[in-house]
């Protein structure tokens, strides 16, 4: 069976392009592939987080990916700091990875910008740690948006290169797992695009979000003037608005706002209340969910255990190979 890595970092609660994204194709690989799914705390550490804050965003995070259906029976599901392997094979590949390539990394450029102030070796290095978590599982696939695309190139030419430089072909070089056109686009709330956490708190939605909250950012979407003449077509907003719509609510229901804006009777007030209705009736059950994972310490310990122990145990044996190969025989 093919092996497949994916790290998700602690960074606060995921939202509804989080769910129907990399969460959705996480709970359809779980079925069909050797699946390790972790926590990625030690990248976090390049933002100097409070110890406090970082064990509650882990916490967080895997509340709510077993809320959502990541299953700790099928998946390896761990915590990245608890593989301290992880941390000894990034230090060997840190040898066969070049200051030159790690600086002309495009994620590496855009922090420099946004953070001139804080450019520690740890971010220069974040691909090598990277490639580390995905390697030391000898992994085929790794499911990488846009994002990380360059990351999972380096991941393979660092691979490739252990392999040559120690006449091995120990590594398998990782090929990005291709959804085949499966990943839904979540429209932001303001009409930007992507949903996601860099276009503002406001205009995403969070698995967590309910009552007031919920309720202000679905109404203060953004909207247009309305259809001018019948069958008009639609702006982005509009668009994203049944886009969203789409998700939750039901195919009679749209069908009737899509009637309602071809012949121009319709009210975004309305729809949007209807959206709102909708959109709380389906995070109603995932919210209980996380609020019941997220308070009952003794199951997530008892899960970062299990996932823990099975991570490590293939992490042990990949290290003692590597070490083999490496020289260190003593
Ligand atoms: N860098 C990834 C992100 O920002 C997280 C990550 C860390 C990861 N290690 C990984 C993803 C290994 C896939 C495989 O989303």
């Amino acid at each position: 069976m093919e092996t497949i890595v994916s790290g998700m970092r602690p960074t606060g609660h995921l939202h509804l392009g989080n769910y129907f994204g990399a969460l959705t194709n996480f709970i359809k690989m779980q079925q069909n592939y050797d699946c390790y799914f972790f926590v990625a705390d030690y990248h976090m550490l390049t933002t100097h987080p409070n110890p406090a804050d970082l064990q509650d965003n882990v916490r967080i995070i895997l509340s709510e990916y077993l809320a959502s259906g990541l299953d700790p029976e099928k998946a390896t599901i761990y915590v990245q700091s608890m593989v301290p392997e992880v941390a000894e094979l990034y230090m060997y590949l840190n040898m066969i990875t070049y200051v030159g390539e790690l600086e002309r990394t495009s994620a590496f450029k855009e922090k420099v910008r946004q953070n001139p102030n804080n450019v520690n070796a740890g971010l220069l290095t974040y691909p090598t740690l990277m490639a580390a978590d995905i390697i030391l599982r000898k992994a085929t696939k790794v499911p990488v948006g846009k994002d990380q695309q360059q990351h999972l190139e380096m991941t393979r030419d660092i691979a490739e290169r252990f392999n040559k430089l120690y006449k091995t072909d120990y590594f398998p070089l990782p090929q990005a797992f291709n959804f085949d056109g499966d990943l839904v686009k979540i429209p932001s709330l303001d009409g930007n695009g992507k949903m996601s956490k860099s276009y503002g708190e406001k205009a995403t939605v969070y698995l967590t979000d309910e009552g007031n909250v919920l309720k202000k950012k679905i109404m203060s979407a953004k909207t247009d003037e309305g259809p001018q003449s019948p069958n008009s077509p639609k702006s982005v907003e509009i668009e994203n608005l049944f886009s969203l719509m789409k998700l939750v609510s039901k195919p009679e229901i749209i069908q009737q706002f899509e009637d309602s804006y071809a012949d121009c009777s319709i009210r975004y007030g309305d729809m949007k209340k209807q959206l709102l209705a909708d959109m709380d009736s389906f995070l109603q059950p995932i919210r209980e969910r996380i609020k019941e994972i997220y308070s009952d310490e003794a199951y997530l310990n008892k899960v970062i255990a299990i996932g823990t122990e099975k991570a490590r145990q293939s992490a042990k044996k990949t290290i003692k190979e590597v070490r083999e190969i490496i020289g260190f025989r003593v």
